[in-house]
Formats: C-alpha cells, structure tokens, sequence
C-alpha cells in the first residue's frame, strides 16, 4: 500500500499544472500533490472519507483542492471530457479492505478504516474493487492533451502484467486487469512506459494528435523510441527477475 511518491515522478511532470487524483482516503497523497501542483482535483467514493478528508484540508488552509464524491470511474470519464491542460492522474482507487476482511490471515493488517468498493454486498468482485480500467479508458478516449498516468501497487500485478488476487489480504482481488489492455487503450500516444522497482507504473502519453503531421510524427516516435524504451526498461526488469528473482 503505497504514498504518491513525488521524487519518483518529478522529472515526468515538468509543465504539469494539474494533478487528479482517484481514491483520496485520509488526504495523505492530496496534500503532497497540493503543495506541488497549482491544481489538484480528487474523487473518493466513500462519503465519510470525503466529507471528513475535505474538511481536513480545509483547516490546513488548503485552497487548491477540489473534492469530487462519487465512483471514479464514473467521474473521471465526465471530468476527462472537460480538461483541457496537461494533468497528472494518480490512479490510487480500490477497496483496501473494511470489517468483513479476516484480517488474521492476511500479511497486511490493513488500515483499520473502511474503505469502499463499487459491490452490493461484502464480496466485491475484481471489477467492483478496482476502476483502473474504466479509468484508462477515459483517460485514452476523452482526454485530449497529454499527460503522465502514475499508478501504485504494481506488486498486485504478475510480471506479465496480469492483476492477481489475494496480495494484500484475502479476498483482494485484481484478476479482471491486464496492464496490456492500457499500452492497447493508449496506442501510439504512448512516449514513454517505465515500471519502477518501487513498484509504480508511469505512463507518459502525448495529445490526440490534430494534423496529419503531427499524427505521423507521433507513429515515428511511438515506433522508434517509446519502443526503444519500453524494450530496454522491460529486458533490465527481466534480467532482474532472472538474477534476483524480483
Ligand atoms: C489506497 S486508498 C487511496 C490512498 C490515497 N490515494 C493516498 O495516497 O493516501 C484507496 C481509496 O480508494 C477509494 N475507492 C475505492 N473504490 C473507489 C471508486 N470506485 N471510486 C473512488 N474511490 C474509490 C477507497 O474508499 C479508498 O479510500
């Protein structure tokens, strides 16, 4: 369970006014991004945790947030439609757990705070537990600009990038995501896809391209050195793998 880690991302985020981030909880990743961007917009859709993290922040004198409640998944796909400037998207919903979890037989103890999932009952499935996908999608059909996805917990996710279940604790469950389906959703607007050994994901993307032009330059980068890139990032991963076995 990670914290946004600013110093991990800094040098994809030059010229990024504005962050959004999905699953606010107690405002810990908010007010990182708050004192490093102009703008920040967060959605969470636990009512108890927004109006309490809101009003949190408000007292810290926090003028520079704006609290969105609902499923990400959802708000995000409306929000999307109307950015127009670079942003930064922090992907951070999903259940992280709440009372029904048998925390006895799970490594991670939890955050003894009940956090929320899509489901109508106490057994959520992988798709009610985490949006990330309807996110990406969004984010690839409706955003125009171009930005940098940064995605946490990479350790719930095989090598191959396919999501597993029971990381965290019992019951968690990713199995319905595939990073694949992203690089898919995201196509030649992708400039650069590094997973961290710290466990996040960093998708840099560029704009929608406008003119034929700019949509040609676009398929040569994306076919010379994001492919470049990618490839090296991922032979250093699998040399790692092989060495270390991690
Ligand atoms: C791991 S916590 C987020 C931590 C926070 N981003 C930070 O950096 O401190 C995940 C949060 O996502 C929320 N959540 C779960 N599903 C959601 C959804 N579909 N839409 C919005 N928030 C969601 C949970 O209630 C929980 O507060």
């Amino acid at each position: 369970m990670g914290v946004f880690r600013l110093k991990k991302i800094k040098k994809y985020i030059k010229d990024i006014d504005l962050a959004v981030e999905t699953g606010t909880f107690k405002g810990d990743g908010t007010r990182v991004m708050a004192d490093n961007f102009k703008k920040v917009k967060t959605i969470e859709l636990d009512p108890t945790l927004h109006r309490e993290t809101s009003k949190k922040l408000k007292e810290e004198g926090y003028t520079n947030i704006e609290f969105l409640l609902g499923d990400s998944g959802e708000v995000i796909d409306t929000l999307t439609k109307s950015l127009k400037e670079p942003t930064m998207f922090y992907l951070d919903a999903h259940w992280s757990g709440d009372a029904s979890v048998d925390w006895e037989s799970s490594d991670w103890k939890g955050y003894q705070t009940n956090t929320a999932h899509t489901g109508k009952d106490e057994k959520p499935t992988s798709e009610e537990q985490v949006p990330l996908d309807r996110e990406v999608l969004a984010i690839a059909n409706n955003f125009r600009s171009n930005g940098v996805i940064y995605i946490d917990d990479l350790d719930k996710f095989s090598f191959s990038g396919k999501g597993l279940k029971d990381k965290a604790f019992k019951g968690e469950d990713y199995s319905h995501l595939d990073l694949k389906m992203f690089r898919t959703y995201l196509g030649t607007r992708l400039t650069d896809w590094k997973n961290l050994k710290s466990q996040q994901l960093i998708i840099k993307f560029d704009k929608i391209p406008e003119t034929s032009a700019e949509k040609f330059q676009q398929k040569l980068y994306y076919n010379t050195l994001y492919k470049l890139k990618y490839f090296s990032n991922y032979s250093y991963l699998y040399l790692r793998w092989l060495i270390k076995g991690k």
